[in-house]
């Protein structure tokens, strides 16, 4: 088998998704300008974004500086035209009583991740230094850890993300869309708190909301957790079997301005399982019996995009023509990424970082 033959059957390299938790984050949504130098712009910035990660990654490769970049469905139309991620739709807004998940404008998304704020901020900026004038700023967030993972409400945030191998089979996509093996979907949302009202509350009634306990993080027994607790509504089983998703929100805010809040970003390998979390908190699960965490948190945001792999990525030309479409969308024969846990050695991790993204496998 030639060097080329060989390649072109390795697995997809997913983009670093399954990066682990970090101390600093950018949330950067922006909507795409029209025309097409704005859109031949945006491709040829695929092709190149792994190289920029690179050149600010190198600057200090303890820092674990990651990129996830993701598209909205319109702007993958736009974009990267036919075939289309089999379940890329625009944000499902949902309105139940006061609460209402808003779906908000968003081409782009950027999640940028590193152990110290100045990595991110200065990938952020050598990113807009080569796409400025070809988009428009929505949203940007800048987020940081807080004391032991918390979030503003107090709450260790994340316990229950899945790891390892499951993290991998949790978030990328396998032969269920064989063209876009290696991706993945995100729904960020940003919700803006009144820690005044929760403050208020008795720990124990706070306990009741999350699930959990709040100092020591334990999971609060079945018989005292109510039905509508978060960490109930969010979970999922599907024929007996629970179906995790990956976050990694972050507290933001602005103390002066009386702004406190949590950015949600989850990972899935389908929309359909964050959705299905949002039904329940916001409609309730039975209807009516919703997530009283929304009592005290306001969605500001909406947005679900694509995560292709980083191989759809370095394929991206800077014309959109049939011929240039991206190798790996366009051939049914592509390998697709390891599906199950047991076949998980052969899935390339994401870090787009390091190294050149032919033939380099990484794992988990
Ligand atoms: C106001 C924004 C939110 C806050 C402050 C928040 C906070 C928390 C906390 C403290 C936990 C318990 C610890 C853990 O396992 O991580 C948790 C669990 C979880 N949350 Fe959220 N969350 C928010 C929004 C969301 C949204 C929008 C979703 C999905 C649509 C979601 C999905 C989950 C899931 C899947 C779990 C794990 C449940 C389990 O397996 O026990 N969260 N969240």
């Amino acid at each position: 088998m030639s060097a080329p033959e060989a390649a072109a059957r390795l697995p997809a390299l997913a983009q670093s998704v399954a990066a682990p938790l970090t101390r600093a984050a950018i949330f950067l949504v922006a909507t795409l300008n029209p025309g097409s130098d704005n859109r031949a712009t945006l491709r040829s910035f695929c092709g190149d974004l792994a190289a920029l990660l690179r050149a600010v990654e190198f600057r200090d490769l303890e820092g674990g500086l990651s990129c996830v970049i993701g598209f909205g469905s319109d702007a993958w139309d736009h974009l990267f035209g036919a075939p289309r991620p089999a379940e890329l739709h625009p944000f499902r807004e949902i309105r139940a009583g006061e609460r209402h998940a808003v779906s908000t404008p968003g081409d782009l998304l950027f999640h940028i991740r590193a152990k110290r704020m100045d990595l991110c901020f200065e990938l952020a900026t050598q990113f807009m230094a080569r796409i400025g004038n070809a988009v428009s700023p929505v949203d940007e967030v800048q987020g940081f850890r807080y004391f032991d993972d918390r979030d503003l409400m107090g709450f260790v945030d994340g316990t229950e993300n899945p790891r390892g191998a499951a993290a991998i089979d949790a978030v990328l996509i396998g032969e269920e869309d064989a063209a876009f093996a290696g991706g993945s979907y995100v729904i960020v949302q940003k919700y803006l708190h009144d820690l005044e009202a929760w403050n208020a509350l008795s720990t124990e009634a706070q306990e009741r909301i999350i699930g959990r306990t709040k100092l020591s993080d334990i999971e609060l027994d079945d018989s005292v957790k109510p039905t509508s607790a978060h960490s109930t509504l969010t979970t999922i089983v599907e024929n007996g079997k629970e179906i995790k998703i990956l976050r990694d929100n972050m507290p933001f805010g602005r103390p002066g301005h009386g702004e406190f809040g949590t950015y949600f970003i989850g990972y899935s390998r389908s929309p359909r399982t964050i959705e299905q979390m949002l039904e329940n908190m916001f409609v309730g699960r039975p209807p009516g019996n919703y997530d009283r965490l929304l009592d005290f948190s306001r969605a500001v945001t909406g947005n679900l995009f694509f995560v292709p792999s980083a191989t759809f990525l370095e394929n991206v030309t800077e014309d959109l023509t049939i011929e240039d479409q991206p190798a790996i969308a366009e051939s049914p024969a592509a390998p697709a990424v390891a599906e199950t846990s047991s076949s998980v050695p052969s899935v390339r991790d994401g870090s787009l970082g390091i190294g050149s993204l032919k033939g380099d496998i990484r794992h988990e």
